[in-house]
């Protein structure tokens, strides 16, 4: 055996009984929990994990009605399993449960804890978040201008795939013209599909968010562990991404402050500049230092053009899986727009078909299969159990929207679910893929947008097909921060039943 063997073996031991030691002191006697399955002292229910973390804690709360608590190494976790626990505890409690726990694998890629998806609930927190929204809102997030610049993109993304020849791996484009969105918002600038430097900040996205996603398993569970060569060798790699993330933002703001006009107000990043001015301590923001600025930009850049695309990624898989989905589509968008014109927001209110497979689509995949760590700022009653105070609590949003009591057939793709007799649509207590309470999604009216505008556009021209050569692609999605769909690789034809 080599020392290196040797050394980390005695390591490992030294950690587990540090750990082990640890835990006989830190664990409080709670009462009134939630039942839940019964673990192992120090590991708890980690043994029994197999694979995918949605699907175990899934596992792990049959026979546990709504919600239950379970032991993850030596992390005592409140599992809301039902859409009546989530909506009776973020919902019903919301200021309560918007705190967040100083999680250890945050610290590593974020040490203060800064920024609006990882900060603690906090007036300061609070100020960040309403001027954000505001602050997006006013480049047109939520208005209609954004709709502009959704068309332009897609005028773009069409006059791409009439070029294209045999099958193709579609969702490349799609992502950068997604992003495009986002980065028009907040910085003035879009990348074209081939742009090598963009593909390269989207690649260290989903790497950042793959690695950020297993520290959390390595260090959540066994805080201890962080002091062993591979977990130290990941945090070191997790930083570097981050830096480079931080570089590509710190880029962007630089060009900004060198070219800043007072009273003109081109993005987001000259909203923040303007606010920020030259005294720092003044503006509603507070002490805004650059730093928390590449943090903030960091807490919503990811989602916005790794989640949203994500789920796009999976509504183009399943139109082509089910066809006669694709034809609904087709012939609700032949119905309502034709072909003369772009689709518009406007078009939404009569195409429920076309609405309520967007929505079966975020439901079924289950992009976002579990919620971000939130935690209690008081000991809290809910469903006649006891939360208590700064104990880590996870909605399972998979859990519930494969709830068979909640949708009778959950594993079945069926649009039509979100419909009444008549076809008007419909939405249902258990959905909520972009969460509820005061740290719902932040994005959710301009992914909404998105998708219809960019999934109606592609299906007025284009149809599409799998590869006739080639097995189907798998349904199964790769657990990270988002499930995400295997690439696939798609035959994108020019409508010809126009
Ligand atoms: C289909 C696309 C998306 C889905 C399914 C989704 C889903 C979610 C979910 C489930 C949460 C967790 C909420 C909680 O902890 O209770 C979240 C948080 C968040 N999302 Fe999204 N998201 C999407 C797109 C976006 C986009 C486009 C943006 C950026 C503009 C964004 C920005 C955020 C932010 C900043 C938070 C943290 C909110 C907070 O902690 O207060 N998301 N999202």
């Amino acid at each position: 055996m080599v020392a290196s063997e040797s050394i980390s073996i005695v390591l490992v031991a030294v950690v587990a009984f540090l750990t082990l030691i640890i835990w006989m002191v830190q664990r409080r006697p709670y009462r009134n929990l939630p039942p839940g399955p019964k673990g192992w002292p120090l590991v708890g229910c980690i043994p029994m994990l197999k694979s995918d973390l949605h699907l175990d804690l899934q596992d792990l709360g049959k026979g546990y009605k709504d919600i239950y608590s379970v032991y993850l190494g030596t992390r005592l976790n409140i599992i809301l399993s039902s859409h009546r626990a989530v909506r009776a505890s973020l919902l019903k409690y919301g200021s309560v449960f918007a705190d967040k726990p100083a999680e250890p694998h945050i610290e590593v890629v974020n040490p203060h804890f800064y920024g609006t998806i990882f900060g603690p609930y906090s007036e300061d927190w609070k100020m960040e978040k309403k001027f954000t929204i505001k602050a997006l809102r006013s480049f047109g997030y939520g208005s209609t201008s954004i709709e502009t610049n959704i068309q332009k993109e897609v005028t773009k993304l069409i006059e791409h795939f009439e070029s294209l020849k045999g099958p193709h791996d579609i969702m490349k484009s799609v992502s950068i013209a997604m992003s495009n969105i986002m980065t028009l918002i907040l910085f003035s600038r879009r990348y074209d599909y081939d742009d090598q430097g963009f593909l390269d900040i989207l690649q260290t996205i989903g790497k950042w968010m793959e690695n950020t996603a297993k520290l959390q398993g390595d260090l959540n569970f066994f805080p201890l562990m962080g002091c062993l060569p591979w977990v130290l060798k990941r945090k070191k790699y997790t930083r570097h991404l981050n830096k480079k993330l931080h570089d590509f933002f710190r880029s962007h703001v630089e060009e900004h402050r060198a070219t800043l006009v007072p009273g003109v107000t081109r993005d987001f990043v000259d909203t923040v500049l303007h606010e920020i001015g030259s005294d720092k301590m003044s503006s509603t923001l507070g002490y805004y230092s650059d730093d928390k600025f590449m943090y903030q930009l960091h807490s919503f850049f990811p989602d916005a053009v790794d989640t949203a695309p994500e789920s796009m990624r999976w509504l183009m898989l399943y139109t082509v899986y089910y066809p006669e989905t694709q034809k609904k589509v087709q012939a609700e968008i032949d119905d309502v727009i034709g072909h003369n014109r772009l689709p518009c927001l406007a078009d939404r209110d009569a195409m429920p078909y076309t609405q309520a497979t967007i929505m079966e689509t975020l439901r079924f995949s289950g992009v976002v299969p579990i919620n971000p760590t939130h935690c209690c700022l008081e000991d809290t009653e809910v469903l006649g159990f006891t939360i208590p105070k700064n104990v880590d609590v996870i909605a399972n949003l998979w859990a519930v929207h494969h709830d068979p009591e909640a949708w009778g057939d959950p594993e079945v793709f069926r649009p039509e679910r979100f419909q009444d007799k008549e076809g008007h649509l419909i939405s249902h207590e258990a959905y909520m893929p972009f969460s509820v309470g005061r740290r719902s999604c932040l994005g959710e009216q301009l992914a909404k947008k998105e998708f219809f505008l960019v999934y109606t556009s592609l299906l007025q021209r284009f149809t599409f097909s799998f590869p006739k050569d080639r097995p189907l692609p798998s349904l199964k999605g790769e657990f990270g921060f988002t499930l995400r769909a295997k690439d696939y690789e798609l035959c994108v034809e020019k409508r010809t039943d126009l």
